[in-house]
């Protein structure tokens, strides 16, 4: 079967590339991008490790076709940090050991900067909620949830 040919932006970075029809995101990104940072927990929408965002909306990848991206905004956990410097989100995860193995991490990253960007102020409960999508089996979620909160927190007055 001939090869898709996609044109896309990732990170900020017009790029074009092949893949079959039957290829997703998460394969793409991965594969064909060489951005292995979107992980495969599940491949079934359930984990949230390759979670990326599509014009700004949060979307697990594996459930993504490489072909619907054509002419679309991507951005990945690549993308995060900005001119050499972590994004506080990434900081803070750090800061607080809310990662151990680190499956979850990229995605649980992507998720918290989209929640952020939709509402910098969010309650304890918004934030467990929103991230209800991306599974840890190591942290527990409360150091997770706290980096969240105290980050969201710090880039509230940083604003100011
Ligand atoms: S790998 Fe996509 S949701 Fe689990
Ligand atoms: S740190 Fe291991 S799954 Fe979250």
């Amino acid at each position: 079967m001939a090869k898709l040919h996609v044109s896309t932006t990732v990170n900020g970075e017009p790029l074009e590339f092949l893949c079959e029809p039957h290829d997703t995101m998460l394969d793409a990104l991965r594969n064909q991008l060489a951005l292995t940072g979107s992980k495969e927990g599940c491949a079934s929408g359930d984990c949230g490790a390759c979670s990326i965002t599509l014009d700004d909306r949060l979307v697990c990848s594996c459930l993504m076709l490489a072909a619907e991206a054509e002419g679309h905004e991507i951005r990945t956990i690549e993308g995060m940090a900005r001119g050499g410097r972590l994004h506080p989100l990434q900081e803070k995860f750090l800061e607080q050991a809310a990662l151990q193995c680190g499956i979850c991490t990229s995605g649980m990253l992507v998720a918290s900067e989209a929640l952020l960007a939709k509402n910098p102020d969010p309650s304890e409960e918004e934030v467990r909620f929103w991230l209800a999508g991306n599974l840890c089996r190591c942290t527990g979620y409360d150091k997770i949830v706290r980096a969240v909160l105290e980050t969201a927190t710090e880039m509230r007055e940083a604003a100011q």
